[in-house]
C-alpha cells in the first residue's frame, strides 16, 4: 500500500512538473493553427493544426462570435496522424544558426459542415490545454471582400520580412477590412523549415482570418534545395483534397460566394505533360463548378515585368479564352503587372475576356527593380500598369465583390491606390 501510495504521489509530482521527462502544458497545446478553406465556404471550413506526438485526438469547438461564451458551440472530436515531412530538414534557428528540424508531430486536417452562411465565428481546440481563439467569416453574402498578398519569403532569422507583410496587411485592413486572405505563394522563403511556418502562424492575420494561397517555389524547397516537393505547402494547411492526382491539397478549388476559385501548383507544371494534366483538372474543375466569377491563381507571373516579355501567359491564355476565365491572378516576379481584360490577346471592353495581375512582392527585401521610362520589349498592347519600389518593395492588394463587378486595388505600404480594375461577372 505504502508503495502504491508512494507511486501516486511521484507521479503528481511528474505531473506538475513543466521541464524533465513530463511534457509541459505548452508542448500539450495546439500549434501551428490555421483556417483553411473548404470546397463550399458558404457552410464549410476546413482547419490544420499540430500537437505533440501524444496527443493523438483534439477537440474543434466553434461556435459564433456573437455567442460570447461559448453555450451553443459546436464541438467535434478529430484524429491526427504521424507527419514526419519537415522532420531532419536543414535548416536556420531565428538567431541565425544552423540546425536540423526537429519535426515530428501529429497533424490535424479537420472539415467542420453545417455553418450558418455570411457569419462570424471563433473557434479554439482543446487537447489538455485550450488553444488561443481563431476567427473565420462563413461565405454567403452578396458582397464581401479579401486582401490579396504575395512573396513575403518569411525566414525565422530575419523578422522584418514578416513584419513589413503583416504590417502591409494592417493597411489593407485599414484602406476597407475585409473577410479573408488570398495568398500567390513564396510566404516563406523555405517551406521545408517548419519553424518558419510555425513562426508565421503566430502572427495576428492568421488568427483574425481564413487564408487561401497557391504553393511557391519557395514554399516547395528546403534549404539549398536538398529537397523539392509538394508536401511541404500540403502539409502546412488543410486545403480542399479535390485536386488531381499527386496534386491533393496542393491544387485545389472552392467557392466563396459567387467566385470559383481555382488554384494551381507551377512546380508540377513545368513540362508538357505537367501543363496537360493541369489544364485538363481545370477545364472539368469549370464544367462541374458554374459561377458567375471564375478566378484562377498561380504562383508564376503572367508577364515579366522588366520588359513586359510573355511569361505563363503564353501557356494559358488560350485555355482561359476557352473557358471564360474572368481573373488570373499571380505573384512571383515580384513586379506588379495588370492588364485590362483579354480576350484573343485583344484588349476588350471587359464584357469578355480575362484580366491578369501579378502581385508586387511585400517583405521589404527581396524587391525587384524596373525601369518605368523603358519601352517595353513586348505586350505594350496588354500591359495596363506595373510597380515595385525597387529592392524594398511592399505592396498588396484589396479585393471587392459584389454581384456587379470585382474592384481590385493595389496599395502601396503607405495605403495609397496605384491601380484599380474592374472585373466583370459572366453573364
Ligand atoms: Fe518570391
Amino acid at each position: 500500500m505504502k508503495n502504491i501510495i508512494s507511486i501516486i504521489l511521484a507521479a503528481v509530482f511528474m505531473a506538475s512538473c513543466t521541464d524533465g521527462i513530463v511534457v509541459s502544458h505548452q508542448d500539450k497545446a495546439a500549434y501551428t493553427i490555421t483556417t483553411s478553406p473548404a470546397e463550399i465556404c458558404d457552410t464549410q471550413m476546413n482547419f490544420s493544426w499540430a500537437t505533440d506526438t501524444t496527443i493523438t485526438e483534439a477537440i474543434l469547438e466553434v461556435t459564433p462570435v456573437k455567442d460570447r461564451n461559448w453555450k451553443n458551440s459546436l464541438k467535434e472530436s478529430f484524429h491526427g496522424a504521424l507527419c514526419t515531412t519537415f522532420d531532419s530538414v536543414y535548416s536556420k534557428t531565428h538567431d541565425g544558426k544552423d540546425f536540423y528540424e526537429d519535426a515530428v508531430f501529429n497533424k490535424f486536417n479537420a472539415n467542420i459542415s453545417g455553418l450558418a452562411p455570411d457569419t462570424q465565428y471563433k473557434y479554439r481546440i482543446i487537447t489538455t490545454d485550450t488553444s488561443s481563439v481563431h476567427y473565420f467569416h462563413t461565405a454567403g453574402a452578396k458582397r464581401w471582400e479579401a486582401c490579396i498578398i504575395s512573396d513575403f519569403h518569411v525566414y525565422s532569422p530575419i523578422y522584418g520580412r514578416t513584419q513589413a507583410a503583416m504590417d502591409m496587411i494592417s493597411t489593407v485592413e485599414n484602406y476597407k477590412p475585409f473577410d479573408w486572405i488570398l495568398h500567390l505563394g513564396d510566404i516563406t522563403a523555405w517551406g521545408g523549415s517548419y519553424t518558419f511556418w510555425k513562426d508565421l502562424y503566430k502572427e495576428a492575420p492568421f488568427h483574425k482570418y481564413m487564408w487561401a494561397g497557391v504553393n511557391g517555389n519557395h514554399d516547395n524547397m528546403t534549404r539549398g534545395y536538398h529537397r523539392t516537393t509538394n508536401e511541404f505547402f500540403r502539409d502546412a494547411a488543410a486545403y480542399p483534397r479535390n485536386g488531381y492526382t499527386s496534386e491533393e491539397g496542393v491544387c485545389y478549388h472552392f467557392r466563396y460566394g459567387d467566385v470559383l476559385f481555382i488554384m494551381l501548383n507551377n512546380e508540377n507544371m513545368k513540362d508538357s505533360l505537367g501543363l496537360e494534366a493541369a489544364q485538363q483538372w481545370v477545364r472539368q474543375v469549370v464544367a462541374e463548378n458554374p459561377a458567375p466569377y471564375k478566378v484562377v491563381c498561380e504562383h508564376y507571373q503572367w508577364f515579366f515585368g522588366k520588359d513586359g516579355k510573355t511569361s505563363q501567359y503564353g501557356r494559358w491564355s488560350a485555355l482561359f479564352d476557352e473557358l471564360g476565365i474572368n481573373l488570373a491572378l499571380a505573384g512571383n516576379n515580384h513586379i506588379y503587372v495588370s492588364t485590362p481584360a483579354l480576350y484573343d490577346g485583344k484588349t476588350t471592353d471587359g464584357t469578355k475576356g480575362t484580366v491578369y495581375i501579378q502581385t508586387p512582392s511585400s517583405d521589404n527585401e527581396r524587391g525587384v527593380e524596373y525601369d518605368p521610362q523603358a519601352p517595353l520589349a513586348e505586350n505594350d498592347d496588354k500591359i495596363k500598369f506595373r510597380w515595385s519600389e525597387g529592392g524594398n518593395t511592399v505592396g498588396a492588394m484589396h479585393m471587392k465583390v459584389t454581384p456587379e463587378k470585382m474592384t481590385l486595388v493595389l496599395l502601396d505600404r503607405y495605403g495609397n491606390v496605384l491601380d484599380t480594375n474592374y472585373v466583370y461577372p459572366t453573364r
